[in-house]
Parts: structure tokens; sequence; C-alpha cells
């Protein structure tokens, strides 16, 4: 087991925060690349040399996030040993809600019968897991709730431009859901870096459909109602951003990337988690992948592969994991824990 400091324990006010269930849920609709090649002008050999992606999950119609968020949400509560009524607050990280408002987190409320939750929705984009679990394990550390679920939930299939190759190749449907408690004698959570840059907002972003730009038969015909990314500039942003965050992390406990068992970048394209890895020294065994089955499914990506990581034995009880993520806004952000 590795040694660290917990940047946590001179706050002895503040109890430890622990993942106590995972769960995760995606659509049974598979999406190949050979699907893709007939919907945009595009390869298989492209798409796999150039992302990893291979195929990704697409939400039936009547299939809204929420329902991903609260299938997902049910496995991880029944991980955890727990019930609906049980949960004091539900977030939910998602930038495709069911509706402005009310809040997605509001009808997974609703839906699981968590009758005694408080909810509410925040939007990070693909960063947006790792900041609700920040703003939870406060919750949860402070003694405020002892129970809080984490949900980042997406249906990127319905903000996509299916007729843009540059992006629809690249995202997929899913959601993954944590339970946040305290589980005494554990260290739990050690650690989160988060940031962002506004001032580059443009480079990944959906234009219409706000108070900015509301939704017009023009905005509909100007296909603005889709999101639209440069994709050489977010990669290089993506890059540096997750390799600074994962090195404040593991500074602030006093680690090294050797002492980390498994690593957990966003899964947006696999030569990005490669150059991730390569600058901060890690192996590739000690990644978890699964962007070739899901590509990208923004908030709902890390909590995926943090359900599949522990589902795979790749995740043990004293290990400690990292989470990096890289989103639009742009934000990004690192998360140390000891599982
Ligand atoms: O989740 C939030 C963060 N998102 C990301 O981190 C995504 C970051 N960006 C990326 O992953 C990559 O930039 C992409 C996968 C989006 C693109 O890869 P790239 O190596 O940066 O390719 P590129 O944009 O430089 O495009 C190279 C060529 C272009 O053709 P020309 O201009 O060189 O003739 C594109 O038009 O590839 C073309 N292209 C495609 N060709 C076949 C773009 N998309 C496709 C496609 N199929 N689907």
């Amino acid at each position: 087991m590795a040694n660290f400091k917990n940047p946590r324990a001179n706050r002895p006010h503040l109890r430890s925060v622990s993942i106590t269930g995972v769960g995760s849920q995606v659509p049974d609709r598979v999406l190949a690349n050979a699907d893709l090649e007939k919907m945009v002008e595009t390869t298989d050999e492209w798409i796999t040399t150039r992302t990893g992606i291979r195929e990704r999950r697409i939400a039936a119609p009547d299939e809204a996030t929420s329902d991903l968020a609260v299938a997902a949400a049910r496995k991880a509560l029944a991980s955890a040993g727990i019930t609906a009524d049980q949960v004091d607050l539900i977030i939910v990280a998602t930038i495709t809600p069911d509706m402005p408002f009310p809040s997605t987190a509001c009808l997974v409320q609703h839906k699981l019968g968590a009758t005694r939750a408080a909810a509410f929705d925040i939007e990070a984009a693909c960063s947006g897991f790792v900041y609700a679990l920040d703003i939870a394990s406060h919750f949860v550390a402070s003694h405020t709730y002892n129970t809080v679920l984490v949900i980042g939930a997406e249906k990127m299939s319905s903000v996509v431009d299916w007729t843009d190759r540059n992006t629809c190749v690249l995202f997929g449907d899913g959601a993954g859901a944590a339970v946040l408690q305290n589980r005494p004698n554990a260290h739990g959570l050690l650690t989160t870096c988060l940031g962002s840059d506004g001032g580059k907002a443009g480079l990944l972003e959906l234009p219409a459909g706000g108070s900015a730009c509301p939704a017009t038969a023009d905005s509909v015909s100007k296909r603005l109602h889709f999101l639209r990314m440069d994709g050489k500039e977010t990669f290089k942003n993506a890059v540096n951003a997750m390799v600074a965050a994962a090195n404040e992390a593991l500074s602030r406990c006093g680690v090294t990337v050797a002492d980390v068992k498994c690593i957990i970048p966003h899964q947006a394209n696999q030569r990005i988690m490669s150059a991730v890895a390569e600058r901060l020294d890690a192996r590739e065994d000690q990644l978890f992948v699964n962007v070739d089955r899901y590509g990208n499914t923004s908030a709902a990506s890390v909590a995926i592969a943090l359900d599949g990581a522990v589902a795979a034995g790749r995740i043990r009880r004293g290990d400690l994991v990292l989470l990096v993520v890289f989103g639009a806004g742009l934000t990004w952000g690192a998360a140390l824990i000891e599982w």
C-alpha cells in the first residue's frame, strides 16, 4: 500500500468521505464505426486510428438522460447496500438535461423514490462528474449529509450534429453513479483539484437554446443547437490541463504516479489518454480504458469507467485511484482516492 499524506487530515472537524457504491448504465443500441460509414464520409480506419473508438451506445428516442441516470443510480445504491430513501442529496452532472428546467436531478429523485433527498444539477461538461464528487464530498465531510448520490449522465446523441463527421463519430450515451458516505477508519477522497478557463469557451460549445441565443427558426436552420468543437485546439488543451491537474493532486498527497494503482482518465480519445500517461510517466497498463466501446460520454465518462474498473477487479480496497478529466468550459480536474 502506498504511503501518502492526507491533505484533509489536518482538519479534524471534517470526516473522511468514501465511495461506498458504484453503478453504470449504457443504452442497448450499439452504433459501430461501420454504421457511421453509411451516415457521413468517414471510415472505420480513420475513427479507430485517430480516436480509438470502435463503437458507442445510442439511447432510444423515448430514453432520456434521467432514465439512464436512474438505472445507474439503482445499481450504485444496491452496491452500497442502501435504499433510495436513505439518500440525502442527489447531484446530477450533465450537459444534456431532460429539459432546461426542472433539473434532471429532481426527475431522478422522483423516479428513484428518494423521498428525503434534496436534488440539483451541475454543469461542467466532461469534467462534471469530478466537479460533482468534489461538491458532494463537502456535504458529507462537514456532517451536513450522510449519503450523497453523484451521477454523471448524458444523452449526447441528442446534441450531436449527425451531418458533421468532425464530431458525430466521437460521442455516445450513458450514465455512471457513485454513493458517497463516511466509512470509518478509511481515508477515501484525499484531494480534488479543479480548474476552468472561460476565455476558451468557444473551443467546444453548443451555441443556441440559452438566454444568449434563444431558439428561433433561424437558430434551428443554422444548426446552432448542435455541439461544435475545434478538435485540434481542444486536444492540446486537454493534454496540458489533465497532466497539470493530475500532477497537482499527486504532489498534494506526497505520492508519485507509480503509487497509483489505477488511473481513470476522461474517455475522449485514446491518443489523449496515451499522451497524458506518457507525460505523467505512467505505464499504459495503469490506465483504465473503455473509449473503444462507449466513445466520449461526457460527464458520464469517468463514472462509467470507474464502475467498469471496479467490476473488472482493477481496483481493490486501499488502492490509490486517480480520476482526471477535461471538458468544455474549459473545465478540468483530478481526484485522488484511497479506495
Ligand atoms: O470531451 C471533451 C474534450 N474533447 C476532446 O478532447 C476531443 C479532442 N480532439 C480530438 O480528439 C481530435 O482532435 C479529433 C479526433 C476530433 C480529430 O483528430 P485530429 O487528429 O485532430 O484530426 P484533424 O482535426 O486534424 O483532422 C484531420 C483530417 C481533416 O481533413 P483535412 O483538413 O486534413 O483534409 C478532417 O477533415 O481528418 C478529417 N476528418 C475526418 N476524416 C474522416 C475529421 N473527422 C473525420 C472523420 N472521418 N470522422
